[in-house]
C-alpha cells in the first residue's frame, strides 16, 4: 500500500464533492454564502472525511455512495468549531490559521453559519433518488453522534466543568468521548453502515480510543503549541481553567496517556483486515503538530 497515493485519492474525492456541494450556496444571501465557505474551505486537516472514505474503501463500498457523508461530516465538524469559538463558548479569535468565523463576519453570522452548515449536511445526504436502508442507518449515526447523544452533550459538559474542583478521569472521559470521540467515530460507523455493519464493534471501539487520544494531543498542543503552528490561540484551556487531560494527569502524564490510547488503537486495528491505511493514518494523527 502506498499511503500518500491513497491519502491523495481520498482528499481529491472529498475536494471534488465539497466543490460540488458549495455550488448549492448560489441561491442564498451573499453574506451567508461567504461565511459558510470561509468556515469550511481551508486550513482543516479533513480527518473525519478521510477516515470515512478510507474505511468505506477497505470495506468494499463504492466511494460515490460515501461522498455526501464525507462532506456532511466536515460541515458538521466545521459548524462545531464555528460555535466552539463564539464568545459565549471558548471565545477564540483564531481558527485554522485565520480569524474565526464570528470575528470575520460578526457573532450573529457565526451562529447562523453554524446552523446552516448543520442543516445542509443532512440535506446533502438526503439528496439522492435511490435512498437505501443502509443510507438511513448511516444518517442515523450522523444524527446521533453529532447531536445531544454525542458532541452537543460533550460541549455542554466541557463548559459546565470550567473552573471546577472536581476532576476525575471518569468525568474527563465522559466529556472527551462525547465532544470528540463521537465525531471521530461517526465516520467509521457510517462506513460500516454502508457496508451492512461490517466491523461495527471494532470500529466503534477504535473510534472511541482514537477520540481520547486525539483530544489529549489537542490539549498538549494547546499547552505547548504556538498560534503560527496550531492555527488557533494557545493556552486557552488554562486561561479558563478547563477540565483537560493536562489538569487531570499533568503534562507528562497526558503524554503517557495519549501513548497508551495510541497503542490500544493499534491493537484494535490489528483485528481489522485490510486496515493498513488506517494504521498509518493513526500514526500521522498521533504525531501531528497542528
Ligand atoms: C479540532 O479538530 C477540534 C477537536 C476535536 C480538538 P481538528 O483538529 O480536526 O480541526 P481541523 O478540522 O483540523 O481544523
Ligand atoms: C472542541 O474541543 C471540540 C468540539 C466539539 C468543537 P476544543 O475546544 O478543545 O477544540 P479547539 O481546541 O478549540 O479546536
Ligand atoms: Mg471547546
Ligand atoms: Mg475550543
Ligand atoms: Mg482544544
Amino acid at each position: 500500500m502506498n499511503f500518500d497515493f491513497q491519502y491523495n485519492k481520498y482528499l481529491d474525492c472529498f475536494n471534488d464533492a465539497y466543490k460540488k456541494a458549495i455550488l448549492n450556496f448560489d441561491k442564498i444571501p451573499t453574506s451567508l454564502k461567504e461565511s459558510m465557505i470561509y468556515a469550511t474551505i481551508d486550513g482543516g486537516k479533513r480527518i473525519r472525511p478521510i477516515l470515512c472514505l478510507a474505511t468505506a474503501d477497505f470495506l468494499g463500498v463504492d466511494l460515490e455512495l460515501v461522498k455526501p457523508f464525507a462532506v456532511a461530516l466536515e460541515f458538521i465538524h466545521s459548524y462545531s468549531l464555528v460555535h466552539d469559538d463564539l464568545p459565549c463558548m471558548d471565545n477564540d479569535d483564531y481558527r485554522r490559521g485565520k480569524l474565526s468565523t464570528h470575528k470575520k463576519f460578526g457573532e450573529a453570522m457565526g451562529v447562523l453559519t453554524g446552523d446552516a452548515l448543520l442543516s445542509f449536511a443532512f440535506e446533502l445526504c438526503l439528496a439522492k433518488d435511490n435512498f437505501t436502508l443502509s443510507d438511513a442507518k448511516a444518517l442515523k449515526v450522523l444524527a446521533d453522534f453529532s447531536g445531544f447523544s454525542g458532541m452537543i452533550t460533550g460541549q455542554v459538559l466541557d463548559l459546565e466543568n470550567e473552573k471546577n474542583n472536581v476532576y476525575t478521569e471518569e468525568l474527563l472521559n465522559d466529556i472527551y468521548i462525547n465532544k470528540t470521540s463521537k465525531l471521530l467515530t461517526a465516520p467509521l460507523l457510517i462506513a460500516s453502515a454502508l457496508a451492512y455493519g461490517k466491523y461495527y464493534n471494532e470500529l466503534n471501539e477504535f473510534g472511541f480510543k482514537l477520540g481520547l487520544m486525539f483530544q489529549i494531543c489537542d490539549d498538549i498542543l494547546d499547552e505547548e503549541g504556538a498560534l503560527t503552528s496550531i492555527g488557533k490561540t494557545p493556552h486557552k484551556d488554562k486561561e479558563v481553567d478547563k477540565l483537560t487531560s493536562i489538569k487531570v494527569y499533568g503534562l507528562d502524564g497526558a503524554k503517557a496517556k495519549a501513548k497508551q490510547y495510541y497503542s490500544q488503537c493499534r491493537e484494535i486495528l490489528a483485528k481489522i483486515k485490510n486496515s493498513e491505511f488506517l494504521q498509518e493514518f493513526l500514526d500521522k494523527i498521533y504525531i501531528r503538530k497542528k
